[in-house]
């Protein structure tokens, strides 16, 4: 019978039978899937398995150092960090249209990952091949294209942009059978931190989608600054489990006036999004306590300089999207 117990054996045996005395990557997105799989593969298959994390300065406020630190901790995993803040920030320059900016940051996040693959092989060229990509599909995802087994015809939403087409690798994918909520379990059984288990959904692209208007460095460091406030808020009510997630959004092409201590200020609104859902397919936006509304205004136009207004999205999906780009 299904036990989170039988089926990590089950599958680890599985992955072995796969991978044999081979190698195998995994790109690590800080979110549950990738982390859970990587996790069950590392069981399988130990230091045969380098995960990469690629940084692509889009993350939210300590999301990197979760990665680096816990989830290494946690799994004793093979892990190689890309720092590619830089590259994604000059390619995203001087771009403001929300379909432009994805295509960008799929097209660099695949450019990054192709280039650690190669250093990979490179750095131990006498050992096995790298013939297996490790992929976080789910059994929902399974069934949304089609139920094809061994291809990378993942949509790209499910994953930073997709994957490269000329794909060479065959896949392992040992949440194929799984539900959300049996992956958040078998998290939990392979000793995961809770932040990872429970993390709410977050895109690929990142702020980067959060901002409304050109991506840059000092958005990106406001913009951390704010969600980072309203994470810290929602999690101290007690509403993370309440609340399917809550994008912070940057209107960074708008300006109000304001008045903060005895001056006139012209500044940018900051965009809550609280939004309620089962499968984020649809939603409706979450009637949250006010005392906890206020407090993240309060403390994002008091703490994060250039903010002067906060506005709740009010907003179903339909007509919405969750995000807004
Ligand atoms: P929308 O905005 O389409 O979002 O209502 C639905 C859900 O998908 C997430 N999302 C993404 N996830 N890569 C991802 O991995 C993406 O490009 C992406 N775009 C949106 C969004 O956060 C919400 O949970």
């Amino acid at each position: 019978d299904w036990t989170t117990g039988n089926v990590i054996e089950e599958q680890i045996e599985s992955i072995r039978a796969q991978v044999g005395d081979r190698r195998a990557i995994c790109g690590l997105s800080g979110g549950v899937d990738s982390a859970v799989a990587a996790a069950l593969v590392q069981k399988a298959i130990g230091s045969q398995l380098t995960c990469v994390y690629v940084d692509h300065g889009l993350m939210r406020k300590g999301e990197t150092e979760q990665v680096e630190k816990d989830f290494v901790a946690a799994t004793g995993v093979q892990l190689k960090v890309v720092d590619a803040q830089e590259r994604f920030l000059s390619a995203l320059a001087g771009v403001s249209d929300p379909e432009e900016k994805r295509k960008i940051i799929g097209r660099e996040f695949i450019r990054v990952f192709e280039q650690a693959q190669a250093e990979i092989v490179a750095e131990a060229p006498n050992d096995q091949p790298v013939e297996f990509l490790v992929q976080g599909t789910l059994y929902p995802d399974v069934v949304e294209s089609g139920g094809g087994t061994g291809t990378a015809n993942i949509k790209s939403h499910h994953n930073v942009g997709g994957l490269p087409e000329d794909l060479e690798f065959q896949l392992v994918e040992p949440l194929r059978q799984l539900f959300k909520d049996e992956v958040r379990m078998v998290g939990q059984e392979l000793g995961l931190p809770e932040e990872i288990v429970h993390r709410q959904p977050f895109p690929g692209p990142g702020l980067g989608i959060r901002i409304v208007g050109e991506v840059t460095r000092e958005r990106l460091d406001l913009l951390r600054d704010a969600d980072a406030i309203a994470r810290e808020e929602l999690t101290a009510a007690g509403l993370d489990r309440d609340i399917w997630q809550c994008p912070v959004v940057l209107l960074a092409d708008v300006r109000s006036v304001g008045v903060q201590g005895d001056g006139r200020t012209y500044g940018h609104p900051i965009v809550l999004r609280p939004v309620s859902s089962e499968d984020a397919m649809t939603a409706d936006w979450t009637r949250m306590p006010y005392d906890v509304l206020a407090r993240i205004s309060t403390r994002i136009t008091n703490e994060v300089r250039d903010v002067n207004r906060v506005v709740l999205d009010v907003t179903s999906k339909p007509p919405g999207t969750i995000e807004w780009e």
